[in-house]
């Protein structure tokens, strides 16, 4: 593939309706958004414990979560330990290059197995550094030094308690209840999913990858990606200048939202077939799934953005740049480099990112009974009624 080719994903038929609906809200506000009156949100969503509690139990602990690209384990046998909404997670690629999730909770006293957050390591075993259990990268109970001191243990039922999985378009998605049934990613994601095919995601390589915590309430940051009408204000000095003022057309597909924004290239397409529109060079596709993914398709790479809360105030964002492929020479290195430095450093952890957490701090203030949503800003109106729908 050359840098020429890259991003022109084919088009899934719907995105022509979608491009239609774009170009005709370029041409004056036709959209049944502008009908909504201005709503008001509770700043107490963002601080209330027990708000917090529920969606811990009920979206962050039920729900199917995207840990991220299955290319984090690049190389069979070896693990990564992270930390997601507060649970010990370690996802394992075997030998044989199975991928399974387990929690990261040795099971004779409970220690962390472990302990390198968010790094992937070489592993022959997993050794317990407390007491030295050892589990093979499949989870199953190798051996136990002084094992006679334990006479009617029963090895095979102490293997590592695995998290229900499954790798559908080159991502991870598990369910941090051990207890619960395997996930089907293709019925959770709906119509997406064929969007996610159709994008070709599964063939995309993890280029670089950031985790880091930041002070803010997850949907602050949920939200700052739902929404355009900051982009050209807010990111007036990074991408603002490569989009017109507020430009896009969304649908909530069940839980999920898929949301195309304009780009200054929208344009061209009147000239195009529309086998051509393409939802990541003429325009910008945004899918957010339920709870907290969301997958931003830029004209020559992918953004997949992890948020995994770990209190009201407090969020693990994890940012993959995936790729169409590993960086073969030089100069697509230094392009990618020069991408992710952008959008990750200057754009998402230099704009976005601080401005939530300044609205976190400011939420306490008393400045504000409600927090105002105008008509550019009506995602945050579908992903409230999604969460109010999901937390009954
Ligand atoms: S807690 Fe792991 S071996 Fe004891
Ligand atoms: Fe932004």
């Amino acid at each position: 593939m050359t840098m020429a080719d890259i991003g022109t994903a084919p088009t899934a038929p719907h995105w022509e309706t979608l491009f239609q609906r774009l170009l005709a809200e370029m041409d004056g506000r036709t959209s049944p958004d502008w009908q909504a009156d201005v709503a008001g949100l509770d700043p107490a969503l963002y601080t209330d414990p027990a708000r917090f509690g529920r969606e811990r139990e009920r979206l962050f602990r039920r729900l199917p979560l995207c840990l991220g690209p299955v290319d984090q384990l690049r190389e069979p046998g070896s693990v990564m330990a992270r930390e997601i909404c507060g649970v010990p997670v370690l996802i394992a690629r075997s030998r044989e290059g199975h991928v399974k999730v387990f929690l990261n909770v040795c099971r004779h006293r409970g220690a962390r197995l472990v302990n390198e957050e968010g790094e992937p390591c070489r592993r022959q075993s997993l050794i317990c550094p407390y007491h030295g259990w050892t589990y093979r990268l499949d989870g199953t109970l190798a051996g136990l030094p002084r094992a006679e001191a334990f006479p009617a243990i029963e090895k095979h039922t102490l293997g590592l308690r695995e998290l229900p999985s499954q790798v559908r378009h080159g991502m991870i998605w598990a369910v941090l209840d051990p207890t619960a049934s395997a996930p089907d990613i293709a019925a959770f994601l709906g119509p997406l999913d064929r969007d996610l095919a159709a994008i070709d995601l599964g063939s995309h390589r993890l280029y670089r990858q950031h985790a880091i915590k930041r002070a803010a309430n997850w949907k602050l940051i949920v939200e700052a990606f739902l929404e355009i009408y900051h982009l050209t204000r807010l990111h007036a000095g990074t991408i603002g200048p490569f989009f017109p003022d507020a430009v896009s057309v969304s649908d909530a597909v069940g839980p999920h939202i898929r949301f195309l924004a304009a780009r200054e290239r929208t344009v061209d397409i009147r000239g195009l077939p529309p086998e051509s529109w393409s939802p990541q060079h003429h325009g910008t596709l945004v899918h957010f799934v339920m709870p907290g993914s969301l997958f931003i398709y830029h004209p020559d790479y992918i953004s997949h953005l992890g948020l995994f809360p770990s209190a009201p105030d407090e969020t693990l964002f994890v940012h993959s740049m995936l790729t169409p492929e590993v960086p073969s020479d030089e100069k697509t290195e230094t392009h990618w480099a020069r991408s992710f430095e952008l959008i990750d450093g200057g754009v998402f952890n230099g704009e976005d990112l601080p401005t939530c957490e300044q609205i976190q701090r400011g939420l306490g203030s008393g400045a504000n009974e409600r927090l105002i949503v105008g008509r550019l800003e009506q995602n945050l109106r579908r992903f409230h009624a999604s969460l109010d729908a999901a937390l009954g």
